[in-house]
């Protein structure tokens, strides 16, 4: 396992991550705790050292708590508060109880705030500055999220999408990012799966504790097919799942992608040697010719419409 910085914040933390959504039981399948505790400690083996939760993972914290014990110091524990009634700092103190730990060294507001939900980063701040969390930021989901978050001086890092399948909004905010040196966690690397090749369109998902059970045909379909339009990248990078790990590990932004897994056999092959710290710059250009084709940039409805111009000039043309 390598390592890399955490933003500025002076942590080291492995460049793979574990994402507990899965061990919740009630996002991916029923998970026996068992099972994720030996998933969480094989990861532990192989140098995992950032676990990613939320309250609203199901038993996910519980679980975590119970690793935990005894080992609090080996990781760097994130999770994140989704807006309960409850209010964020009483919150916390109901995580801090369940995670069984004096601090968070993470904590994520789970969208990005704005109008009155910005008084969220005074609370933030105030938390940090209480010590019930050590860094905090916002996990999030387009490239003007970005921009909004960024505006707030005190956050140390930001989760977002990066796959084959989501080039943004990383690539539209590379520069400021960098220039920022917020910590980034690149979640989703796998999307759900589909990136390792092990669904295709007849894929189905009738578990009601399986959040994929409430993607439709379409969704399915549609995903399954952009993904196997990716199998140049197995090819070069010894499988779809290590090459779809690796995708975001390729942008030196990313501080870590975060995984989710339920066994231990997952654990090894998302934390084990398999997996390359980054893709040839060759095989990058040749993803985003083919994020291009599939339209995956956000461009926005002005550009959609000048590349679909674009387009038909160019077939026009040969
Ligand atoms: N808004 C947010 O803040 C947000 C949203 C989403 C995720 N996250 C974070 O990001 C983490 C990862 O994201 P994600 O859950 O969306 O997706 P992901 O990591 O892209 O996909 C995870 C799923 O892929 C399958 N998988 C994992 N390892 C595998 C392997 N070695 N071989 C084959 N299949 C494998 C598993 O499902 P099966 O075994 O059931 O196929 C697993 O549940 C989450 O745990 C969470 O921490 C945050």
């Amino acid at each position: 396992m390598r390592y890399r910085n955490f933003g500025r914040t002076g942590q080291q933390v492995s460049e793979r991550s574990f994402g507990a959504w899965a061990i919740g039981g009630q996002s991916y399948g029923p998970v026996d705790p068992a099972q994720a505790l030996d998933a969480l400690a094989r990861a532990e083996e192989l140098g995992c050292n950032l676990v990613d939760t939320a309250a609203v993972y199901g038993d996910s914290e519980a679980v975590l708590g119970r690793f935990l014990t005894g080992r609090r110091d080996r990781w760097m524990v994130a999770s994140k508060y989704s807006g309960q009634q409850q209010g964020m700092s009483a919150l916390v103190e109901e995580q801090l109880r369940r995670l069984g730990t004096d601090r968070i060294d993470f904590y994520q507001i789970h969208w990005a705030p704005h109008g009155r939900d910005e008084a969220l980063y005074a609370e933030l701040d105030r938390l940090k500055r209480d010590g019930k969390i050590r860094f905090c930021g916002v996990s999030l989901r387009n490239a003007a999220d970005v921009d909004r978050v960024l505006a707030h001086a005190l956050i140390d890092g930001i989760q977002m999408p990066v796959s084959l399948l989501d080039p943004d909004p990383l690539a539209a905010r590379r520069e400021r990012l960098r220039k920022s040196g917020v910590a980034v966690i690149a979640r989703s690397a796998l999307r759900g799966g589909f990136l390792t090749g092990k669904y295709d369109e007849a894929s189905t998902f009738a578990d009601a504790a399986d959040q994929r059970s409430e993607w439709d045909r379409d969704r399915i379909r549609a995903t399954a097919r952009q993904a196997r339009s990716f199998s140049f990248v197995a090819e070069a990078a010894g499988s779809a799942h290590a090459g779809a790990i690796a995708y975001p590990l390729s942008f030196p932004e990313v501080s870590t992608v975060v995984i989710s897994c339920k066994t231990a056999a997952q654990a090894d092959a998302n934390f084990g040697d398999g997996v390359p710290s980054s893709l040839d710059p060759s095989l990058l250009s040749r993803i985003e010719r083919n994020q291009r084709e599939l339209q995956l940039f956000h461009a926005g409805r002005a550009g959609r419409l000048w590349q679909r111009v674009r387009g038909v000039f160019a077939r026009g043309g040969r």
